[in-house]
């Protein structure tokens, strides 16, 4: 039950420090971009909470999007199939894409949506994930920014989920599996 999980599960980042850590993220994409922002592109549901608050302390023209992918299989898969369940509303040719992340994981869906976005000829493709594992360290695509780096937990809150549960706290708690 869910609030047994919680009762087992322990605080990684309390909400001050997401909040905190969200704030230095904006103002160092804002540093970077400068007069011509880019296209956050979120991805659903994970990223929603980190897009909503990332967007909030950006200025300039800042505009957003979101995009639903699929992972198939599990870490005995490798071939890394991922299917979009939701694509992008707008052409992207020419212009700059911030892809906008919950966590990396192995690195098979962001770099799935690396080639694929890139096959559309944007100007520039960057990442940003609120959350790196260890195994992303090694291997995959490095995003351009990182919010926490962190061990390998199965962590929950601010928009992730434990079977689509505990996407609404606030903070981010690591799950104990047993
Ligand atoms: P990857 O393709 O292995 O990098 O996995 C990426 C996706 O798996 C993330 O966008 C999350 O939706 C999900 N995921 C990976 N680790 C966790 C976790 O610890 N908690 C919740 N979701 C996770
Ligand atoms: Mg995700």
């Amino acid at each position: 039950m869910a609030t047994d999980e919680l009762a087992r599960a322990r605080t990684l980042y309390s909400e001050a420090q997401v909040q905190q850590r969200v704030v230095e993220l904006a103002d160092e994409i804002q540093a970077h971009y400068g007069e011509e922002m880019p296209l956050l592109v979120g991805v659903l549901n994970g990223a929603v909470m980190f897009m909503t608050d990332l967007a909030r302390r950006l200025a300039g023209d800042v505009r957003f999007e979101f995009m639903a992918v699929s992972s198939y299989g599990d870490a005995t898969v490798s071939s890394g199939a991922v299917k979009i369940l939701k694509d992008l509303d707008s052409d992207i040719a020419g212009k700059r894409i911030l892809i906008v992340e919950d966590i990396v994981d192995s690195g098979t869906t962001l770099a799935y949506l690396l080639r694929m976005l890139r096959e559309r000829d944007p100007k520039d493709v960057r990442v940003v994930s609120l959350l790196r594992k260890p195994i992303a360290r090694q291997a995959g695509p490095a995003p351009d920014w990182v919010g926490f780096d962190i061990e390998d937990l199965f962590v929950v809150g601010y928009g992730l989920d434990f079977a689509g549960r505990h996407r609404n706290l606030p903070y981010i708690a690591a799950l104990e599996t047993d």
